[in-house]
């Protein structure tokens, strides 16, 4: 155990279970530790550097910012914030935006603007429908909406009714919108912790519809999908669908804290001065740095990331053909759930061996090697992951 491993244990509380590795330094797609180590990282920190670390868009516009002013609070007018909330409207929906500093954040920011809708217009509907499985912070607010037992423990939350649905079962939802008359629907377009399970074209499109229909209002949470992560500013793009609240977090701030909610034209000005707000969100510096991202995606980064994300998937996909260790493939653009036939044990080991050999990628639900890759991943980082990885896939096959 290094030195720092040991002050860690001591002093910071044991949130996570750490990979045995204290960063030194990380630029563009790779991390360095301190033992000069170097690693290729497939996980972008849970899905934060979609354009990798210290991109020069990203150190140019910190450099330029800091030069100016780093916090001014909300009592002022925020130039990057103003140009960034004009960005994400224009490529979303129409609305407002209200900034936060994280994803539990803006999940409890899409609370409270429904609670001002269903208030201020005299609505009986009640109450939220989530799916099941879904992730959607871990603040108390946050953790009512989170459906996954070992984050939602007995943590008291507040008092409001939520009813869970299962994924793809639209009957199940009708069903729900008739008899519990809910006021709003919340979810992932992808599943992330939940486990990359992608929502279809399909059953989003007529999610849309029985919104409509029952008048519930519809939220995307994009906190983990958004910011080109899957091939479209925002997951739900691709099912050609106009939700009314959009939830946004992780890779919008280049890897500084930000987050937020855009609110449709029914819940735009459901907020006044006093219902909501923070000391530090937006942050001048992570708005400019929302900025350069968006800019650098619509500039064409995120049409080379869809590309990149296409050749991985192909050569994954002629892995698992030649696999029987792996039992699925799913998720979307960068965003990579490879499910395994094996045990949580021999999948941690899978994990623990790309890291010796190089290589970060996450696990979630104990046996789904879940790949969170930046847009700018090459074609040579692709062939390092897949002959890395292929051997080890024989490997188990042969024990
Ligand atoms: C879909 C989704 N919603 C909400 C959150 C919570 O975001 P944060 O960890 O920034 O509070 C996450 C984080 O993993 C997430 O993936």
């Amino acid at each position: 155990m290094t030195d720092w491993q040991k002050l860690d244990e001591q002093y910071v509380m044991k949130t996570y279970n750490r990979l045995p590795i204290v960063v030194e330094k990380a630029i563009g797609n790779k991390m360095y530790d301190t033992n000069g180590n170097e690693y290729l990282d497939l996980f972008t920190g849970l899905a934060v550097n979609i354009i990798g670390h210290s991109h020069p868009k990203i150190l140019q516009a910190i450099k330029k910012q800091s030069e100016n002013f780093l916090h001014i609070s909300n009592v002022f007018y925020n130039k990057p914030a103003i140009e960034l909330a004009k960005k994400l409207v224009d490529n979303s929906i129409k609305g407002k935006v209200f900034f936060v500093n994280s994803g539990a954040e803006a999940t409890e920011s899409a609370v409270k603007v429904l609670h001002k809708f269903k208030i201020n217009n005299n609505i009986e509907r009640e109450g939220i429908v989530v799916l099941k499985k879904s992730f959607h912070g871990r603040t108390l607010g946050a953790l009512k909406l989170t459906r996954q037992p070992n984050v939602y423990q007995d943590f008291p939350v507040p008092n409001y009714p939520v009813y869970e649905v299962e994924p793809e079962n639209i009957a199940a939802l009708e069903a729900i919108f008739a008899k519990e008359k809910p006021l709003a629907i919340i979810m992932e377009p992808v599943l992330g912790s939940g486990g990359v399970k992608p929502l279809s074209v399909d059953y989003l499109q007529k999610v849309e519809q029985l919104c409509r229909q029952y008048e519930v209002l519809l939220g995307m949470d994009e906190i983990q999908t958004g910011v080109g992560r899957t091939g479209n500013l925002f997951a739900y793009q691709h099912a050609n669908i106009t939700p009314d609240l959009i939830l946004f977090a992780k890779g919008i701030g280049g890897g500084l804290p930000l987050g937020g909610i855009i609110a449709g034209e029914k819940l735009q000005d459901m907020f006044k001065p006093g219902d909501h707000g923070t000391t530090f969100a937006p942050s001048p510096l992570s708005a400019a740095l929302g900025n350069a991202v968006i800019d650098e995606l619509l500039a064409g980064q995120m049409e080379k990331g869809k590309s990149q994300a296409q050749k991985l998937w192909n050569e994954i996909q002629t892995l698992k053909d030649k696999n029987p260790s792996i039992k699925e493939l799913r998720g979307k653009g960068m965003m990579i759930g490879i499910v395994m036939n094996l045990e949580a044990a021999a999948v941690s080991k899978i994990q623990k061996t790309l890291l010796d050999k190089g290589i970060m990628v996450d696990v979630t639900q104990q046996t789904i090697i879940r790949l969170l890759p930046p847009l700018t991943l090459t074609d040579e980082e692709i062939k390092f992951f897949i002959d890395t990885f292929s051997p080890l896939l024989e490997e188990v096959a042969n024990v």
